[in-house]
């Protein structure tokens, strides 16, 4: 038997645990989403390349993005006064709403060897890592380690905030991850991995 003592610690511990990873609801999410729409879409499929698509990301991911728009962590004043109003309960509802709409996929499109060699294998010259290794095979990412989904994002997008890291513009990766990854690739790596992720199924 368990002393009740022991109980408490583990229903402290499960309920700390539940409460840091708290579920939004999708459908308040949808009607929260209106504001968003102009720019994103009304499904998270936004119909210009410099508005990232938003649907089908890990809702862990997305809430991420936006308090550290918030907070002014990520640096984008659009995003910044977007996310400004929003309570913790508000980013969580957007965040499950998006994770549960289907991203549009690019097409696959032509042979792009330099992008894939770089996603598949890296650059060992540079020190380059396989981007498979952390955003997966098929560019579907991992929601518990927070590597967002990349198959289907605009290519000029990927390109963008690639660019970002690289320059330091973007800094709120975990431990730099990406911006020390960013900062070894070249211009042309970046355009072409950011192709070739874009067209994975
Ligand atoms: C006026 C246009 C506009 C509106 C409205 C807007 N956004 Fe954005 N959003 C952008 C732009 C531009 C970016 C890309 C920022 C960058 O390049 O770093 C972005 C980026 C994002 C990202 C980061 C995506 C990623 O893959 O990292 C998230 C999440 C996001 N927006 C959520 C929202 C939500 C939720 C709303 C509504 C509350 C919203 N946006 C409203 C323009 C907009
Ligand atoms: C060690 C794990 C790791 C590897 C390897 C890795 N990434 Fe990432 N990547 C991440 C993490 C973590 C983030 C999220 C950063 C954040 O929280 O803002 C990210 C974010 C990104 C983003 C931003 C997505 C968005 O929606 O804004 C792009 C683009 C990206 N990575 C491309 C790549 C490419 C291309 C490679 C290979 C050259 C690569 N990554 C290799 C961990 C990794």
């Amino acid at each position: 038997m368990m002393g009740k003592r022991a109980l408490w610690v583990c229903f402290v511990l499960l309920s700390g645990y539940s409460l840091a990873h708290a579920e939004g609801n999708a459908a308040a999410g949808k009607e929260k989403s209106e504001a968003c729409a102009s720019c994103h879409g009304d499904d998270g499929n936004s119909n210009a390349p410099i508005f990232p698509k938003l649907a089908s990301q890990h809702a862990s991911y997305t809430a991420k993005q936006l308090r550290e728009f918030k907070s002014e962590k990520r640096a984008n004043p659009t995003m910044t006064a977007m996310a400004e109003p929003l309570s913790d309960a508000d980013i969580d509802d957007l965040s499950a709403y998006f994770a549960q709409q289907k991203i549009k996929l690019e097409k696959a499109g032509a042979a792009n060897p330099l992008g894939e060699t770089i996603y598949r294998t890296g650059n060992a010259s540079s020190g380059v890592p396989a981007c498979t290794g952390c955003h997966g095979p098929d560019g579907a990412g991992n929601p518990s380690a927070m590597f967002p989904a990349l198959r289907g994002q605009y290519a000029a997008y990927l390109e963008k905030t690639l660019s970002d890291f690289k320059a330091g513009a973007r800094a709120n990766d975990a431990n730099s991850i990406m911006r020390s990854i960013a900062a070894k690739l070249s211009n042309e790596e970046i355009t072409a991995v950011s192709g070739y992720a874009s067209g994975l199924q």
